[in-house]
């Protein structure tokens, strides 16, 4: 029996008989043997496509002897630059490169160069950079309610490397939060299972259980079921705007009021929201409110380094007043070294991002965001409209500009993969199988949309009359997907990313 078959025959088993059987199983030498092999056999389709410079640079082990000249080293780094962006430049992408434009990448460029030794750790150095850092946090609290109504004037932030860190430093503000105030040991966080992996992330690092919350028909999630699962020991409550996997808002009024109620934190998981939702509200779409106007959001995370059009390295995290996010801020008063005290999860931190942050917002302005997010809307209904009139996909929900494919009737996972071999590079997601495509500045350009629409309609009609392919990675995705051996993924995954560090 090999994997896919066990994968079939055990899918039934709840996560906690799963684990059981699982360590017991890794103890046999037959199946350990089995196990590895499929590793190795997936590993290697994971290297062949993670490594393609394998033989086209020279590889370093070691420090060279003498320095290489800088003309080399600058003509490699454009030859791997010029490889590899063609694809997004094009419009092939799912999120990732949000702008694009290259005017807007030279103008971020020069402001790192200019930026480039500044480090916001020393403040008195670098006072710039305080001034740069305040100004981004402003800018966004503001666009997210603060002084709207007079129980949020007092929103405030902090500038950290992404949205992950974002998370990370919310979830902790909220633990020690609850053991200071209210003694809480064994904190919990009430989470929809859509929201992003980074809460995953914060339960793992700060010790948090997660209790996770299904979703309904809709794909947001159930707030009776959220409602259920608070307890004496549940520190906060997330919903996201939208979420990564389906593009959908989950319903912020009705869980930030079931926090307030309960006097717990709630954060809004505004990653991929924050530049979008505020604009396309003022355009007149149809946007409910998910942020600091509604009394119990107590923090946000906001990605710049998404759609707000910055260079990668920087989001925003945001917190109704400044008690809330003293929980977040780090001090040490008695090292050798020095007072230490730092607001995030790095200590020195790169000042010209943050410089960069600001010059994108400061160029960009309200009516570059409204355009902007005028157009990724314009191209969303493009091509939902066209999905209508492709048998065998179907969108998932109701999103507005991250649309998320799945079908009854093909295997979406060859129909990723063939859409691969076009030069498209999306999301392969999984729980319920699907593909998704974030749409950004890139896919508004003239002809993307329809190259979309074309694309997928001939691939989905390849794989109705040629199901079954077992190339590419649609049948890695089917067994990760079905298996419930959970351990055994993660452990291909922790090889990846041994594969990612080999030379
Ligand atoms: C909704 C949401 N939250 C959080 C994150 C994490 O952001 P980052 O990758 O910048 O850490 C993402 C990333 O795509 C996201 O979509």
């Amino acid at each position: 029996m090999n994997i896919e078959e066990i994968s079939a025959k055990l899918s039934w088993l709840p996560p906690s008989a799963a684990r059981f059987i699982e360590k017991r199983m890794k103890k046999i030498p037959a199946v350990k043997k089995m196990i590895a092999e499929e590793n190795a056999k997936t590993i290697q389709v994971l290297e062949h496509s993670s490594k393609p410079y394998a033989n086209k640079f020279e590889k370093h082990y070691s420090l060279p002897s003498s320095g290489i000249s800088r003309e080399i080293i600058l003509d490699e780094i454009t030859t791997m630059s010029n490889l590899e962006s063609g694809r997004w430049k094009d419009g092939y992408v799912s999120g990732g490169i949000y702008h694009g434009d290259a005017e807007h990448i030279e103008f971020l460029n020069k402001v790192y160069a200019l930026q480039s030794q500044s480090n916001p750790l020393h403040s008195d150095l670098f006072p710039s950079a305080s001034k740069f850092e305040a100004e981004v946090i402003s800018m966004v609290a503001h666009l997210h309610g603060k002084g709207k109504e007079s129980h949020s004037k007092d929103v405030c932030g902090a500038i950290t490397s992404g949205g992950t860190e974002s998370i990370l430093c919310a979830m902790k503000s909220y633990r020690d939060r609850a053991r200071e105030e209210r003694g809480i040991t064994e904190p919990e966080m009430v989470v929809p299972v859509t929201a992003h992996a980074a809460f995953d992330k914060a339960c793992q690092y700060f010790g948090i259980k997660q209790v996770k919350i299904p979703i309904t028909a809709d794909y947001k999630v159930d707030v009776q079921a959220a409602k259920r699962a608070i307890n004496n020991n549940t520190i906060v409550i997330v919903g996201s705007a939208p979420t990564f996997p389906h593009g959908i808002i989950d319903p912020i009024k009705e869980l930030s009021d079931l926090a307030l109620k309960h006097n717990i934190g709630f954060h809004t998981d505004c990653c991929l929201g924050g530049f979008v939702l505020p604009f396309a509200e003022k355009l007149g779409y149809n946007i409910p409110m998910v942020d600091f106007r509604l009394p119990g959001v107590t923090s946000m995370s906001v990605d710049t380094h998404k759609y707000g059009y910055a260079a990668k390295g920087t989001s925003v995290v945001l917190y109704r007043d400044e008690e809330l996010r003293h929980y977040q801020f780090f001090t040490c008063t008695d090292w050798p070294g020095g007072l230490y005290f730092s607001p995030t999860l790095a200590g020195s931190r790169p000042g010209a991002l943050s410089a960069s942050c600001w010059a994108s917002l400061l160029t960009m302005g309200e009516e570059g965001y409204l355009r902007a997010t005028k157009s990724i809307f314009e191209t969303a209904a493009k091509i939902k409209e066209g999905v209508k009139a492709i048998p065998d996909v179907k969108i998932l929900g109701e999103p507005d500009w991250i649309l998320a494919f799945a079908s009854d009737t093909v295997n979406i996972y060859e129909v990723l993969d063939l859409m691969g071999k076009k030069n498209w590079n999306l999301n392969g997601l999984h729980k319920p199988a699907c593909f998704h495509i974030a749409l950004t500045l890139r896919h508004t350009q003239p002809g993307v949309a329809e190259r979309f629409i074309s694309d997928l309609k001939e691939c989905v009609a390849y794989v109705k009359a040629n199901p079954g392919s077992k190339e590419g990675l649609a049948p890695v995705y089917g067994v990760a997907a079905a298996l419930p051996f959970r351990g055994m993924i993660s452990d291909i995954l922790k090889s990846y990313l041994d594969v990612i560090y080999k030379v």
